[in-house]
């Protein structure tokens, strides 16, 4: 099944929370006992391709392998999760953490198929947008707060930078857990930041008064199709320890760049901007994210918060 873990393994000691596995117990065995692969090692090669630490003796877990493995899907059958399903995920994105309690993200879920269908015609390249079984908005919500203090006489100026950046990342946050757990109960989802792109008309069909801003759209329904675990960045190039030292970026990235390209190379005329960039005779994963961060997006985003409540200072 796409969008979760590889469903050969199976997991032996979750549940067992006093148990400490040693290091050979860690290893996954099938039903006859015949072990198949050290616990984590496949997915973290399949996710990293970079020889880095394999997980090697730490106790299995099942939740951490999917994980690993996790991908994001954006092709969905018919079936349309249960509302059930769709509370208990809402209920699990609300219980992560919250900077200081302030609790500042708010879940908006899209029903209504007026709104829905002039949201998807918004974004024509991503036909998932409008298609999704469940679509979800992740807002960033410094309103609730300011509203909270004048309710009790004490006056709340939330539009800081201070106050964008914490709804944010609770909203973030939010979304991470529901990502995971919908991943965990077999759904597959899209986050869709791409929405602020257009924010003027998005907020204006989801009635966003001030200071409530959408950090990104969250498409959810079971996959249709397999997928495939995108390569991350070698760990020595996103990992540090004491000190920060990205002195071997470039060499690093090259090997990055080849390791991803032998295993899902971007086809030629999927090369970005050839006009104004001309054709790469090697197109790698840099190239293209050098070639999109180019040009600038979401230009419609500051202004918006600037006269919606955000001041920044
Ligand atoms: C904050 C955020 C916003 C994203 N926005 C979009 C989007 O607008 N459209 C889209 O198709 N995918 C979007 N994605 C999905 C990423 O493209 C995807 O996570 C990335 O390519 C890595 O693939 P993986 O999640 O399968 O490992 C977004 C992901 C994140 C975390």
């Amino acid at each position: 099944m796409s969008g979760v873990g590889d469903e050969r393994l199976t997991c032996p000691k979750t549940g067992n929370a006093g148990y400490r596995a040693t290091a050979d117990e860690s290893r996954v065995r099938n039903r006859l006992g015949f072990e198949l692969m050290p616990a984590f090692a496949e997915a973290i090669e399949r996710r990293f391709g970079d020889g880095g630490p394999s997980g090697e003796g730490a106790d299995d877990n099942e939740f951490i392998r999917r994980v690993l493995s996790r991908k994001t899907v954006r092709r969905y059958s018919e079936v349309i999760p249960s509302d059930s399903l769709l509370d208990l995920l809402v209920a699990a994105a609300l219980s992560t953490s919250a900077k200081s309690d302030f609790q500042q993200a708010s879940i908006l879920r899209v029903t209504d198929a007026t709104q829905r269908a002039a949201i998807g015609k918004l974004f024509p390249s991503m036909p998932w947008i409008g298609a999704s079984p469940v679509f979800f908005v992740f807002l960033g919500d410094a309103r609730r707060l300011q509203r909270i203090g004048e309710l009790r006489g004490k006056p709340v100026r939330n539009g800081t930078l201070e106050g964008f950046f914490n709804a944010s990342v609770d909203a973030a946050l939010a979304m991470q857990a529901m990502i995971l757990c919908a991943e965990s109960a077999g759904l597959g989802v899209c986050p869709i930041s791409v929405i602020r792109n257009e924010v003027d008309k998005v907020a204006a069909i989801l009635g966003l008064p001030d200071l409530v801003f959408p950090v990104a759209g969250l498409c959810l329904g079971y996959p249709q199709g397999e997928g495939y675990v995108s390569l991350r960045l070698p760990r020595q190039v996103t990992t540090h320890r004491d000190r920060y030292d990205d002195s071997a970026l470039a060499s690093a990235i090259d090997g990055y760049d080849r390791r991803r390209d032998a295993r899902h190379a971007i086809p030629r005329d999927q090369q970005r901007a050839n006009a104004e960039f001309g054709e790469a005779d090697f197109y790698g994963w840099s190239e293209d994210k050098a070639r999109q961060a180019a040009k600038a997006e979401g230009a419609a985003f500051p202004p918006y918060l600037r006269s919606h409540g955000f001041s920044f200072d």
